[in-house]
């Protein structure tokens, strides 16, 4: 239960009350899902498995994505829906955080209660299969659909993929791990061609998706873009060599919409299931259905390939024990006015507020200025466009607009808000009858916000950057035109800051800005709440009163100029795009150029403070002749921390790893983290366990992982450059 306090500085931390949904189902394994398919797929003709495998056609279902059904044997026709983040097109749904502020949260157990949720919303209006978690990487801060994902590190994706995955699915909803692979940015996304070398490919852009299959993914979407000049939904490196053979993955895979280009190839590459069917999105015509089942009689294609796919799909459908009462779609994506009136909101609202509260980063707090008592507080002042609701523009189509506060980007990643708490809301709520409110919501006009922050105790000021998937928003043509706040957002700032000595300044944003005012004395503190959807203005309340305190952490790094970001300063217009910085994306880069960045990955603060002590490492290895270590390894690492601070709250404890030089790594890569509540004075214990996963480099000579011989470093700290203790070992 959240909200019990009745002081407003009684702390309850979101991460110690979030209670999960629950599972409904426990997953078949893939052998008894694939036995129970072979019943099925052995009386299937040619053209029942191809039809399996093939989407109706844009707009000509209920959902965005519909197979055609089979009778004799009897198999259903599947229901494909967006999003990452909710049900899209759709009614009486959560539309809660993005998957920037779930990674934001560095919480395991509330990204489970969040996939948890959403499934259920899913099963509940008959979707069998959830399009998301998104994995790509904020290889760049400009990139569009960034906020979709969780970030720019790969051990941190891949636990808010394999969270995510299990929370959905154990709902009986099959998730989809997107986009396979190297689809970073918007730009020429049809057209370009990632280029990675295979060292790059499986420690970084791979990782979360091996993560999602050991997670027993049911689906995985192939992306737009080519992979090394072949695209990447008749890629047969990728598809077969590396996630079919290499992660052993047993699901199916399905094209993003309009990503198939070819027949054969396609079905030879691996590809499962063409979405949403047609040849491009509305043409008409497919490159599965007919085509497929001539290229089987031409032998372009063998039956075998055929009766592979329609096992991928319909194992996956028992797998997650859809054939026991699955209910109907009640979905009607076109048509929204003549959906039924299915709700399944349930009481989601109070996860959704949990856990955007717990994804709200503290970037700045000088002199404790928050948490804010607003018994103690006679008058605030609201200023900024982004403080408040702009009815016009709250649900325009898949949020391709902008106006008004900001609680998700654009595009197919999105979720109609039922109704949407805007900061002014909150904040008016929760600072009560007796705290005056003022407002000024034109961003443009400056003397009119100066005029009211002018006599309040504290002035927040809001606003936000934006960005999204392909449709133009302000000239964004989904990648970030640059990374600057919009809406006059800098000069707006200053002139309040100029005006009130105790400012406090919010920031909604995809991902990283630029701070030119962030030095100023008047501002006292600075919240970054990223994308908190429907919950936006309580789960802000909450942490400004300090009924949570907070533990958000950046799953990015924020740096002082974009020249910075090295490779990432920049959209490629190239339609070759090689990634020449390699393994050195986000913090790891600026590691290896000692650049400092203006707030580093995982950093976030507290109103309290944690000590860490007694950092003991214990290594489990066995070594052979050659005194190198045998390929398998265990490393246990504890340490305890010490909640010294004032308050209670919860720690985010991370954990990095350095390599022996041989291995030319990265200075550091996170590979663990954990988050710890605390009572004031109370001491807890973190422990984590390195195996092989993470001790491991990819040999691109023998293709496989191997843990090199040498030093390692173990850094333990509150974010990527706050180290406190550091223990070496040897393997
Ligand atoms: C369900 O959604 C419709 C359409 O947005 C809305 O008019 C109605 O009030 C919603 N019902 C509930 C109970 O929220
Ligand atoms: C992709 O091509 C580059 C050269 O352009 C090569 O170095 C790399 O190994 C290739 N990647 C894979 C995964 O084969
Ligand atoms: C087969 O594919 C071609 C493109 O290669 C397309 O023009 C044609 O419409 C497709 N045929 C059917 C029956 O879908
Ligand atoms: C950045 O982009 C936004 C949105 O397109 C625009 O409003 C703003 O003026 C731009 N800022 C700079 C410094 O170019
Ligand atoms: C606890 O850590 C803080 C910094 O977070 C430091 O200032 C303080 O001295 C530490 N206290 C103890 C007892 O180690
Ligand atoms: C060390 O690892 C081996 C192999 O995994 C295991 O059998 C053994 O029990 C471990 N020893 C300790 C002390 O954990």
């Amino acid at each position: 239960m959240l909200l019990l306090s009745s002081t407003a500085l009684t702390l309850l931390v979101a991460a110690a009350s979030i209670s999960l949904v629950g599972a409904t189902i426990d997953p078949l394994s893939w052998d008894e899902a694939y036995t129970k398919a072979e019943i099925i797929v052995s009386k299937m003709t040619v053209e029942q498995k191809v039809s399996i495998t093939t989407g109706v056609g844009w707009q000509n279902g209920l959902c965005v994505g519909n197979t055609y059904p089979t009778t004799n044997p009897d198999f259903p026709a599947l229901c494909l829906q967006d999003a990452p983040l909710g049900i899209r097109l759709a009614n009486n749904v959560t539309s809660g955080v993005a998957g920037i502020n779930a990674a934001a949260s560095f919480d395991k157990k509330a990204i489970r209660a969040r996939a948890n949720y959403m499934g259920k919303e899913f099963r509940g209006k008959g979707a069998h299969v959830q399009l998301g978690p998104a994995m790509n990487f904020m290889r760049s801060p400009l990139s569009g659909r960034g906020w979709e994902s969780g970030g720019e590190d790969p051990y941190l994706i891949g636990v808010l993929a394999s969270e995510t995955i299990k929370g959905i699915q154990e709902q009986g909803v099959i998730a989809t791990a997107k986009h396979f692979l190297l689809n970073e940015q918007e730009m020429n996304r049809h057209l370009s061609s990632s280029d990675v070398d295979a060292r790059t490919l499986h420690e970084i852009y791979l990782w979360p998706f091996a993560r999602s299959v050991e997670a027993g993914v049911g689906s995985i979407m192939c992306s737009y873009n080519l992979a090394n000049g072949t695209y990447a939904c008749e890629n047969d490196y990728l598809l077969n060599t590396v996630l079919k053979g290499e992660l052993g993955f047993k699901g199916f895979i399905h094209s993003d919409w309009g990503a198939t280009y070819s027949t054969a190839e396609s079905a030879n590459g691996g590809l499962d299931m063409t979405m949403p069917g047609d040849i491009t999105m509305g043409s008409g015509g497919s490159f599965f259905g007919k085509n497929l089942t001539d290229a089987v009689k031409a032998n372009q294609v063998s039956e075998d390939r055929t009766t592979d796919m329609a096992m991928r799909i319909v194992a996956t459908w028992f797998k997650m024990k859809q054939d026991e009462g699955f209910p109907e779609v009640s979905l009607n994506s076109f048509d929204l006015e003549n959906s039924p009136y299915v709700n399944v909101q349930e009481d989601h609202n109070i996860l959704a507020r949990e856990i955007a509260s717990a994804s709200n980063v503290l970037l700045k707090n000088v002199k404790n200025t928050l948490p804010i008592d607003p018994t103690k507080t006679k008058k605030i002042s609201i200023i900024g466009s982004d403080a408040a609701v702009d009815p016009s523009t709250l649900n325009c189509r898949n949020h391709a607009c902008t106006g008004g506060t900001l609680a998700q980007g654009w595009g197919s990643g999105t979720a109609y808000f039922s109704y949407l708490i805007d900061p002014l809301t909150g904040l008016t709520e929760a600072f009560g009858d007796n705290v005056q409110v003022q407002t000024s919501l034109n961003d443009w006009d400056l003397k009119e916000a100066a005029e009211t922050a002018k006599d309040s105790d504290y002035a927040f000021v809001f606003s936000n950057s934006n960005s999204g998937e392909e449709a133009d928003v302000a000239g964004n043509m989904g990648d970030r035109n640059n990374i600057s706040l919009w809406h006059n957002g800098d000069n707006l700032i200053k002139a309040v800051a100029d005006a009130n000595k105790n400012t406090i300044v919010v920031i909604h944003s995809v991902g990283p800005v630029l701070m030119p005012w962030i030095d100023h004395p008047n501002i006292k503190a600075v919240l970054w709440p990223g994308l908190p959807g429907q919950e936006s203005g309580y789960s802000l309340a909450d942490i400004v009163t300090g009924k949570v305190n907070p533990s958000g952490r950046l799953p990015y790094t924020i740096a002082k100029k974009v020249e910075d970001y090295g490779a990432g300063a920049s959209i490629s217009k190239d339609l070759v795009i090689p990634y020449q910085e390699k393994l050195l994306v986000g913090y790891k880069w600026f590691d290896h150029a000692k650049i400092e960045p203006l707030f580093p990955f995982g950093y976030g603060l507290s109103y309290t403070k944690f000590n860490y002590s007694q950092l003991k490492v214990k290594v489990n290895a066995s070594y052979g002749d050659n005194k190198k270590v045998v390929n398998d390894a265990t490393v246990e690492a504890s340490l305890s921390i010490r909640n010294g601070g004032p308050v209670e709250g919860a720690e985010i404890v991370q954990a990095y790893l350095s390599f022996p030089s041989s291995a030319g790594s990265p200075p550091k890569q996170l590979r663990g983290f954990e988050k710890i509540l605390l009572q004031k004075g109370e001491k807890g214990v973190v422990e984590f366990k390195f195996g092989k996963t993470e001790l491991s480099i990819y040999d691109a000579e023998t293709e496989s992982w191997v843990i090199p011989s040498g030093q390692f470093k173990l850094h333990i700290g509150a974010s990527s450059r706050d180290i406190r203790k550091v223990a070496k070992f040897t393997l």
